[in-house]
């Protein structure tokens, strides 16, 4: 079979647990994609450090341009805006595929890089970016493309989840679940962005831009995160029948002259009935109502190595696939064409 040159950007919590599924599942998806996935290298900050069986000392290195230059597909897990961003828009402009996790710099920046993939003619896909495990962002932009979303609600942050849970079942103290959550490898490397709701609004801006073909930024995402919330807050809920959640909601709103969209991040009482308060530790659980298919409803683990490795993987395989079979050339930006919807004054 065919190699196809895979580089890795970044080898930490998701980045080993992908290159150990590359490892252990090689010679399957090797079948599935009709060529192998051949590492090429694995960008780090500290080439010292040992990182496990699956990850050889031999192909760390800390010059990440010579590799993305030389590879047919990318995977960046290394997060941040920079270098992120400047590798990925230096890989497709050398032609290579990229899947990526970060949702920071896709909310961002998604505009220039959803471009370069455009012009030239390469995947860029990023389902692990939203909601660790659960497949979401190829049903809203591929399997609901020919419906009308109208809302799409639920708790996309593992962390946040994680310690409100914690709090609420077992009477945790924030900081003491905020370090569990660190240590299983749910928060962000700053977890000032789980906590503040800042990752929640970066998730609730890709999936407000796709699911309303618009351009929904960061900055447009009303914002609270979980900080404020106390212990009290917490049993004063529970004696109302209510469990707090972080809530993000992303919907079309009518109005007497046109439409809006809303996008919005904040702590909000559940009733104990409903099927979003007893999502625990670091799950998410996604509503989407569209106009012809109704309700759905994405449930899964939504945060940690491996399942977000699931999702980079599935990713893998089909930018693989449609390199092997010639799937993509360069095309018109579709993504210049979009007229932006006005967003909700809030
Ligand atoms: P980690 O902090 O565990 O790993 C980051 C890795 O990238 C490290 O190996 C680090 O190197 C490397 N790195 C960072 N900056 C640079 C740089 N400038 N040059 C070279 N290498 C660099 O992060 P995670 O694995 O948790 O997350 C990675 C990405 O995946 C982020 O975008 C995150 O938002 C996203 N994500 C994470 C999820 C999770 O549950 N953890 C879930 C979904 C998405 P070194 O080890 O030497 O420091
Ligand atoms: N820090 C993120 C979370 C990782 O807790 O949900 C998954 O995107």
């Amino acid at each position: 079979l065919p190699a196809l040159r895979v580089a890795v950007l970044g080898a930490g919590t998701v980045g080993t647990e992908v290159l150990r599924l590359i490892a252990q599942q090689g010679d399957e998806l090797a079948h599935r994609i009709g060529a192998r996935l051949e590492v090429t290298g694995v960008a780090v900050r500290d080439r010292t450090k040992d990182r496990g069986e699956h990850v050889p000392a031999a192909l760390l290195t800390d010059d990440p341009s010579a590799l993305v230059r030389e590879a047919d597909l990318v995977i960046e897990v290394m997060g941040g805006i920079e270098p992120a961003r400047a590798l990925l828009l230096e890989a497709m402009e050398h032609g290579a595929s990229v899947v990526t996790a970060n949702k920071a710099l896709l909310a961002q920046d998604g505009a220039s890089l959803y471009e370069a993939a455009d012009v030239h003619g390469v995947d860029l896909s990023f389902e692990a970016a939203v909601a660790g495990a659960i497949p979401l962002v190829r049903p809203v932009r591929e399997s609901l493309a020919g419906d009308r979303i109208q809302r799409v609600m639920g708790i996309v942050n593992g962390t946040t989840n994680y310690i409100l849970d914690a709090m609420t079942r077992t009477s945790a103290d924030f900081g003491d679940a905020l370090a569990s959550a660190q240590e299983l490898g749910y928060a962000e490397a700053d977890p000032t962005a789980d906590v503040e709701g800042h990752d929640a609004a970066a998730k609730a801006s890709i999936l407000a831009s796709l699911a309303f073909h618009s351009r929904v930024r960061l900055a447009d995402v009303h914002c609270e995160g979980i900080t404020s919330v106390s212990a009290q807050d917490i049993a004063a809920a529970g004696r109302m029948g209510r469990t707090i959640k972080l809530l993000s909601i992303v919907e079309r709103v009518e109005e007497e002259n046109g439409e809006r969209i809303s996008a919005r991040v904040y702590p909000a009482l559940i009733p104990d009935s409903h099927p979003l308060a007893s999502v625990s530790e670091a799950y998410n659980a996604v509503f989407i109502e569209a106009e012809a298919a109704g309700s759905l409803m994405f449930y899964g683990q939504g945060a940690g190595g491996a399942p977000t490795a699931s999702a980079i993987l599935g990713d893998v395989v089909s930018a693989a696939r449609s390199r092997v079979h010639g799937g993509v050339g360069p095309r018109e930006s579709r993504y210049a064409e979009l007229e932006s919807i006005p967003l909700e004054e809030l």
